[in-house]
């Protein structure tokens, strides 16, 4: 028998709850008691039987969790009728929660593991009925929502904080920072707050000592963003998203901080899931600086190629990408700028909502002054949970 660490919550039994949910779970423990109780409670193969007979117990025949005088244990059960929670969590991660158990993703044990009892194709039977809880389909499915990349925006709504950092190895030095709000609103909007801090080094300035050089810190320019999800199909795998950003002027223009002008900044961003979890994203748009004495107008294009790797079969997840970053100043003979950034995305803990992305931004051409930088992020989405659970 497989070393499953099964542990169904045996107080859960209730008297109104005592169903084949428990059964099963039950029978996920050692192969003789499987045996008994799946020839006690036959196994149903429709979708809604399958819920109704697993899971219903402690979720409810309406998906919206049974009350807690019905159950015997203190966990909040989840809502599955609420679109805004239920829509955003893929099928792949609740058919691990359902087949190992709450813990697999950093969920509390009173979620039992049906894994030795159901197999994966009747439990996504299971969550096929699950999904009809949420009656609307204006919510993209989290399926969507592809890892994201360290430059590329991606087109998913989403509820995360990401601190994001830029380090130049080569030339004076140079460690630029922002910490990345953002936040949904309804089933396919977001708004995003961006605030930029860094230090530069800017040489030796003059009538000091060589050696000493000057660096200088501060804020740079804070973005406010807002993104809407135009279309989304979970059957074709793509998702379509406009976006606009004003960027303020809240840098220091003479450190070199900010660009000393408000700049408008429309985008399209897109991403597609391709065959063997692969996907692919792509962000284009125009910068627009309201004083164009200040800064140019500019266009730029990014798309990211990568795909997710599950270690083991439940376990953490590697997502390797490459960006090709593309920019160009919208002014005659202007030459386009050409980086590529390979990357690798990780999630740091079982609930798998706070990840890390490391990666090198290597440019392609002007090597001589644009230099090579080390980007990383540290990404919390705390919709998910605190930064202290499901460890
Ligand atoms: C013995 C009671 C019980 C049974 C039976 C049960 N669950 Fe659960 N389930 C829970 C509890 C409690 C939680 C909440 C765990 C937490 O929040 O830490 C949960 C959470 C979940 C989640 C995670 C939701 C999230 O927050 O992302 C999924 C998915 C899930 N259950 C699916 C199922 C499916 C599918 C079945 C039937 C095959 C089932 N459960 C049967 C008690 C149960």
């Amino acid at each position: 028998m497989a070393d499953i660490d099964v542990r169904p919550p045996r107080q859960a039994l209730s008297a109104a709850g005592c169903l084949l949910g428990l059964a099963l779970a039950v029978a996920a423990r050692p192969a003789a008691a499987q045996t008994a109780s799946t020839e006690a409670f036959p196994t149903p193969s429709g979708s809604a039987e399958l819920y109704r007979a697993a899971c219903a117990s402690c979720h409810g025949a309406d998906g919206a969790g049974a009350e807690p005088s019905a159950v015997a244990f203190e966990e909040a059960l989840p809502d599955f009728t609420e679109c805004s929670f239920a829509t955003r969590e893929p099928d792949a991660d609740w058919v691990a929660i359902a087949h190992e158990g709450g813990p697999v993703r950093g969920f509390s044990r009173m979620m039992p593991a049906f894994g030795a009892a159901l197999s994966k194709d009747q439990l996504q039977r299971a969550m096929d009925h699950l999904r009809t809880f949420c009656g609307s389909d204006s919510w993209p499915r989290g399926e969507l929502n592809l890892p994201r990349a360290l430059v590329t925006e991606k087109a998913y709504p989403e509820d995360e904080a990401v601190l994001e950092s830029a380090i130049a190895v080569q030339g004076a030095g140079s460690v630029q920072n922002q910490i990345v709000y953002e936040r949904r609103f309804g089933a396919r909007n977001q708004f995003e707050v961006v605030l930029p801090f860094g230090w530069a080094n800017r040489g030796q300035a003059e009538g000091r000592p060589e050696g000493e050089d000057t660096w200088v810190g501060g804020i740079g320019d804070i973005a406010l963003g807002v993104k809407r999800a135009m279309l989304h199909s979970l059957r074709s795998g793509s998702i379509l998203s406009l976006a606009g950003e004003f960027i303020l002027p809240t840098g220091n223009e003479a450190d070199g901080l900010g660009k000393g002008t408000v700049v408008f900044e429309p985008f399209l961003s897109y991403g597609q899931l391709l065959p063997a979890s692969s996907f692919f994203q792509f962000q284009g748009g125009v910068e627009i600086p309201f004083d164009t004495e200040k800064a140019e107008n500019e266009a730029f294009w990014r798309a990211t190629l990568g795909t997710s790797l599950v270690q083991g079969r439940w376990g953490r997840t590697w997502s390797p990408m490459v960006e090709v970053l593309a920019k160009r100043e919208l002014a005659q003979g202007e030459p386009t700028h050409w980086d590529l950034l390979p990357q690798l995305q990780v999630t740091l803990n079982a609930r798998q909502h706070v990840r890390l992305n490391v990666g090198v931004r290597i440019p392609l051409d002007d090597a001589d002054v644009r230099s090579t930088e080390i980007l990383f992020y540290f990404l919390w989405d705390w919709f998910d949970g605190g930064l202290s659970d499901g460890w």
